[in-house]
């Protein structure tokens, strides 16, 4: 049945202040929550009773303490496939590890994927938060099922804060909006559905996409706004989907940030892409459409509305032509350059696909030891077909280039031969990065200094499916 559309406001997540170093305690535990008015209320698994969870809020320099409880049911609502690694049949069914993905951490307080906690336990960590003010989000991570845990609702935003940003004059307080999207499969009694494969042993699939589009967790909610700028923390929380915004009349917008923060300056669009994971950081000014109705809008279909009020309001807010400071690093900065290949391995009749990154498989030796303080250039040799977003904890990254390249090439004899020009990051990801969107049939380069805390660290594929089985791999930051 069609949901008839815009006939709920846009849920905003209740906020939690982290910046004045109060200990914080956020309870993981099932809730109803109604995703549209003429749904019943739909089971989810949240942090603190909504999906997506609370907005937490951190200041740059300010440590946060945060207490997880997890208080979870014991048995869980969603399909496990126990032939992935680290989901066996003697493991707990319901784990939770909570991660802040983008945030600069002790690899104690990182959420390490083996590090998870089952009902009735909790887990205190620390966030040091010496880091520029981004919009940063958390998610559950535990081994083998986070891909669940996320679906039934585990995420949430935390957004880190710093002088320089406030100092600025964007749009804040009313005019500074979460938009966490989504996607989900409900069954005809509004119920989560997560698709499985035919083979009841091996539930595992590739990829989840829903046919329900969620902001903040409501299909279709529309925002009243006044007739001046906005500013829109987008987030992609989607196991799978990309989402390719834009605005219904192609309306411009701007893009002043990314992943870990501010872009140098503020770039003019009419479409932007996300992958699972990314964020964009984005302006939004109203003041021409005074009495309108303005969709977002998800390639050809609206996802929610905005109703700009009439009349007209003084906007003080600014949006600096230069936000910061964004020095590209130099590629002779890297002391060091890893070739990285994205696999995929699907011709064989027994097992379901497989894709890898390095030919490896999680449980195997730690190869990458990047040293404390070095700088590594990271090339990332995708010989799918898919684009993967590929992220690194604890780390920020610039995006060097992307190049075609010659895949046969590679396969035969594991050298290079470039097809093409090498492609600089599209403008809105010319910033820090935390996810890179690796394309297919190119090689993407990355560059990342290790700034931070040795220890050990995951990077991953950010489609959560491949993520689960096998696309995720340590690494450790060992001392200079
Ligand atoms: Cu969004 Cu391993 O994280
Ligand atoms: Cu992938």
């Amino acid at each position: 049945a069609k949901l008839t559309p815009f006939v709920d406001p846009l849920p905003l997540p209740p906020v939690l202040r982290a910046d004045q170093g109060a200990l914080l305690r956020v309870d993981m535990k099932e809730a109803a929550q109604r995703l549209h008015r003429d749904l019943p209320p739909t089971r989810v698994w949240t942090y603190g009773g909504c999906m997506p969870g609370p907005t937490i809020e951190a200041r740059s320099g300010t440590p946060a303490r945060i207490e997880w409880r997890n208080t979870l049911p014991t048995r869980h609502f969603l399909p496990i496939d126990h032939r992935i690694h680290g989901a066996e049949k003697d493991k707990p069914e319901v784990r939770a590890i909570v991660h802040v993905h983008g945030a600069c951490v002790p690899t104690a307080s990182d959420g390490y994927p083996d590090d998870w906690y089952v009902p009735g336990q909790s887990r205190l960590d620390t966030y040091p938060n010496k880091q520029d003010a981004a919009t940063l989000w958390y998610h559950d991570h535990a081994m083998g099922i986070n891909r669940l845990n996320i679906y039934a609702g585990m995420f949430g935003n935390l957004i880190v804060r710093d002088e320089h940003e406030l100092a600025l004059g964007l749009p804040q307080g009313e005019q500074e909006i979460p938009l966490t999207l989504s996607d989900r499969l409900l069954t005809e009694d509004a119920q989560l559905y997560y698709p499985v494969s035919g083979n009841s042993e091996a539930p595992w699939v590739s990829e989840v996409f829903g046919n329900a589009m969620l902001v903040n967790g409501a299909i279709l909610p529309y925002l009243d706004v006044q007739p001046r700028r906005y500013r829109f923390r987008v987030l992609n929380a989607a196991n799978a989907r990309f989402f390719h915004l834009k605005l219904s009349g192609e309306q411009p917008f701007q893009q002043i940030g990314s992943d870990q923060g501010l872009l140098a300056a503020p770039v003019s669009l009419k479409s932007v892409l996300i992958a699972p994971a990314e964020r964009v950081d984005l302006i939004v000014d109203f003041s021409s459409m005074a009495g309108q109705q303005v969709e977002l809008v998800n390639d050809a279909l609206a996802i929610m509305q905005f109703r700009v009020g009439s009349g007209s309001v003084r906007d003080t807010s600014m949006v600096p032509a230069v936000l910061r400071d964004v020095p590209r690093m130099p590629e002779s900065s890297a002391t060091r350059t890893r070739l990285m290949t994205l696999d995929q391995y699907d011709d064989c009749v027994a097992e379901p696909m497989l894709m890898l990154l390095n030919g490896k498989r999680w449980h195997e030796p730690v190869t990458e030891k990047p040293v404390l303080g070095s700088t590594e250039i990271w090339s990332l040799i995708n010989l799918t077909d898919d684009t993967h977003p590929i992220h690194l904890h604890m780390v920020r990254f610039q995006i060097l280039d992307r190049r075609p390249f010659d895949q046969g090439q590679w396969l035969e004899s594991k050298t290079i031969r470039y097809t093409g020009a090498a492609q600089p990051p599209v403008s809105g990801e010319a910033g820090w990065k935390d996810v890179a969107q690796a394309w297919p049939g190119m090689i993407t380069r990355i560059i990342v200094r290790f700034d931070g805390y040795v220890g050990r660290y995951v990077w991953h594929c950010h489609l959560l499916e491949h993520e689960a089985n096998e696309m995720m791999r340590p690494f450790e930051v060992v001392p200079a």
